[in-house]
């Protein structure tokens, strides 16, 4: 995000636009929580995790008394538009708000979960998959030097593409995903297949979102169906949210807060600036939030050919 941050703090101020920033996004926007930025201000932050402007779920935005204090301030400080960072949450706020109060609006795809339609890739996933996949190289060690089942649970809310695609990249024996119902007797019967071919030791990457539970739930019920392979559980929790971005992200980040500012001015609003091969577009907020952004089955059944 402070990538993006500091993309369109200077993007601005180079077509002499001022820009404000709004702590802990909209909660700060009924606020009036606001700080102006210079480009002095954005000095250091590229390589850095989280955000200099901090972030909140406001549930005071989601009132109409909350949406009328953050246009009073909007008034007040003499906005003209506004550009927002999140996923779903923040697009469907933006509609909302621009439905009571109509006002320029662009969104910046930021979320780890890669759950959004109009971008192959969200600023922050591939950061967090490389969180996922050096985590998951160092737990095989173990696993392959205690012949040990480990199951690793990754977030993504309700969504696997951090599962599928960290997977893919560690090599896992399977990948549990919401988007797929997961069978615990087969991946029991995968199991003990490669127990039979002498394969003692195995990383199964669980999404936390999965129609079986988290990774706790699904361990439990395959120690139940095979209890002679030694069982552990690794959730990896928050390390994913956070670091140093990889050069991706932080391409990423750079390019769409620059594109986004200037189609701002050239009078774009209500759409979220995404990189769909390799070109930014545009695609309206009602659409780009997750339910239309599906998972790749071909890379699904590709994982688990290559695991074999
Ligand atoms: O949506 C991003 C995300 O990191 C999800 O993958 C995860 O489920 C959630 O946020 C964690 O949220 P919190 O930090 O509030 O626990």
């Amino acid at each position: 995000m402070n990538a993006a941050i500091r993309a369109v703090v200077r993007t601005a101020i180079n077509e002499k636009r001022e820009v404000l920033g709004i702590y802990r996004g909209y909660q700060g926007l009924t606020e009036g929580a606001f700080v102006p930025l210079y480009s002095h201000s954005v000095s250091n932050i590229i390589q850095r995790g989280g955000t200099i402007l901090k972030s909140a779920r406001s549930q005071d935005f989601r009132t109409r008394e909350g949406m009328d204090r953050a246009w009073q301030h909007i008034q007040q400080a003499g906005m003209d538009a506004l550009l927002v960072i999140g996923g779903d949450g923040t697009f469907s706020g933006a509609m909302e708000f621009n439905s009571i109060h109509p006002f320029p609006i662009i969104g910046l795809p930021g979320t780890i979960d890669n759950d959004l339609y109009g971008t192959d890739f969200t600023i922050g996933y591939d950061t967090a998959l490389n969180t996922v996949v050096e985590a998951v190289d160092k737990i095989r060690d173990t696993a392959g030097s205690h012949d040990r089942l480990f199951f690793v649970e990754v977030m993504g809310r309700d969504a696997g593409f951090i599962a599928l695609r960290s997977g893919i990249a560690t090599g896992a024996e399977d990948i549990l995903i919401p988007e797929t119902k997961t069978h615990i007797d087969e991946l029991t019967r995968t199991l003990k297949e490669g127990w039979n071919r002498n394969k003692f030791s195995s990383i199964i990457i669980v999404a936390e979102g999965d129609d079986a539970g988290g990774a706790y739930a699904v361990a439990e019920k395959v120690k139940a169906n095979f209890p002679q392979f030694k069982t552990r559980v690794t959730v990896l929790g928050h390390i994913q949210r956070g670091g140093p971005p990889s050069c991706m992200d932080r391409v990423l980040a750079s390019t769409l807060g620059f594109e986004a500012v200037r189609a701002l001015i050239k009078g774009k609003s209500g759409v979220m600036a995404g990189m769909v091969n390799r070109k930014v577009v545009y695609t309206p907020f009602a659409k780009a939030t997750k339910h239309h952004q599906r998972i790749n089955r071909t890379m699904l059944e590709m994982a688990r050919i290559l695991s074999t």
